[in-house]
């Protein structure tokens, strides 16, 4: 841990902060949307296999790198470079990732800012003002200004506290409270009519679809999105990590985590669903296809909790706040990226680069806020579709063909004496040289 640029003060703090980044709308509302989507349990499977085997490896590539460099993503790769075209090439890369996180924040931020509506809702419609719960619920452009630039501010307020005291602080106390939370709400579905059957639909995999190009390319997408890869958040967040510390396990405990998340998610979500059909909503159409797709958390779940009652009031409220916790998470991280890059390259003062760069960002919100229909799908596909996966690829281009194997092994060494015994660091290198590049690629290629 470099002390001037501060860093995480324990494991704990690390695991938490990078298992809140990967943590967020990816995978209590994206993942399961995908999965009813996709044919239920063969995603989950797809989405599992793929997680582990493409998503750690190009995550491991990136952690490496940012612990290797003790500095934002395109000063760390630039010191992995050794001729001037590898480091216009490691600013490109680097820089294009730090775009991608800045892109990223700027739709995320909307999107929490409904979780930051719906969760005051049950507040409002518990005291009786009607009028305002409408309000919160329905779309306007009043409201998309006004809770995107509340979240904003709570994410801006967090990482002008710096890294210590603002990300691994924060997500010490919001990562526990999301786990519990979910938890209780799992239990509490489980006892409904109905969600035994979605239980079933989401745990038995229809083994025929696992081969579907348009599932797997789903899955990829889903799994890179989930562990924030080609956004120079794990490069940041791993130059932060201690040099005592064992990456190839501090990698692997993340994986699972964000893994095990999506899936409790999965639990949350599917069978809430059939609950909600028990009570006669429709969710599916007659050809078996999801009604509401990205709109299930906005419309099947408020008329589910609805239909509970009184108690319905609180379980909505805690879904949202849920939610909302699980984005800040996420888009402190997404600050992060820009933020350290202001610092290290442009000595800018930390808390005035965290404004600044704030604000640029909620300016861009409040763009696609005002032009919705046109920017707010863009601003999207160009950044998770064709701006993440690009820049994941590159970055294993980087570890697997630029970096030298013997300069990798004394990074990961640090902290894991023995790693050049262990089936890791067999397969690794190679893996991330040639399968990580090619699978994504050829994935990305489809896609387009
Ligand atoms: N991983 C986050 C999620 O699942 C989103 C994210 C993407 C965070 C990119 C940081 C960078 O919601």
């Amino acid at each position: 841990m470099s002390t001037s640029r501060g860093g995480f003060s324990s494991r704990l703090g690390f695991i938490l902060a990078a298992a809140g980044s990967a943590v967020g709308l990816g995978n209590i509302w994206g993942f399961p949307t995908q999965t009813a989507t996709n044919g239920g349990a063969a995603f989950v499977l797809v989405y599992l296999v793929l997680a582990f085997c493409l998503a750690y490896p190009a995550f491991m590539a990136e952690l490496l790198i940012g612990r290797y460099g003790q500095a934002n993503a395109v000063t760390s790769m630039q010191k992995m470079s050794r001729t001037q075209w590898q480091k216009h090439f490691a600013f490109i890369v680097g820089f294009g990732g730090i775009v991608c996180a800045a892109l990223i924040l700027s739709f995320y931020g909307i999107l929490a800012g409904w979780m930051m509506s719906f969760a005051i809702e049950p507040v409002t419609s518990l005291l009786g003002f009607n009028q305002g719960s409408t309000w919160l619920t329905s779309q306007s452009i009043a409201r998309n200004l006004i809770f995107t630039a509340l979240f904003m501010l709570l994410t801006i307020s967090i990482i002008r506290k710096g890294v210590e005291e603002g990300i691994e602080k924060w997500s010490k106390r919001l990562m526990p409270m999301l786990i519990g939370l979910l938890i209780l709400l799992i239990i509490y579905v489980f006892t409904l009519e109905g969600a035994a059957e979605g239980f079933s639909a989401y745990l038995n995999p229809d083994i025929s679809r696992v081969f579907e190009p348009g599932l797997l390319i789903s899955a990829l997408g889903q799994a890179f999105f989930s562990l924030s890869l080609g956004t120079s958040v794990m490069i940041i967040y791993g130059s932060y990590i201690s040099k005592k510390e064992n990456l190839v396990s501090l990698g692997a405990q993340v994986t699972l985590i964000d893994v095990s998340i999506a899936f409790l998610a999965g639990l949350l979500i599917i069978p809430s669903m059939y609950v909600a059909q028990s009570q006669g909503v429709a969710i599916f159409s007659d050809d078996g296809s999801l009604i509401s797709g990205p709109n299930l958390v906005f419309d099947v779940l408020p008329t589910l909790f609805d239909g509970m009652g009184a108690i319905g009031l609180f379980v909505g409220f805690g879904f949202f706040v849920l939610m909302s916790i699980a984005a800040l998470t996420s888009s402190i991280s997404m600050l992060e990226g820009p933020v350290s890059f202001a610092v290290e390259r442009h000595d800018v003062d930390r808390k005035k680069a965290t404004t600044y760069v704030g604000l640029g960002i909620f300016a861009l919100s409040a763009l696609i806020v005002l032009n919705f229909d046109l920017l707010f799908g863009l601003v999207i596909a160009i950044s998770t579709v064709y701006g993440q996966p690009m820049i994941a690829m590159l970055c294993c281009v980087f570890v697997g063909w630029i970096w030298h194997r013997s300069d990798i092994l004394e990074e990961i060494k640090q902290g894991n004496d023995t790693v050049q015994d262990t089936l890791f660091w067999k397969i690794w290198p190679w893996y991330t040289k040639f399968v990580c590049p090619s699978a994504i690629a050829i994935v990305f290629w489809h896609s387009l």
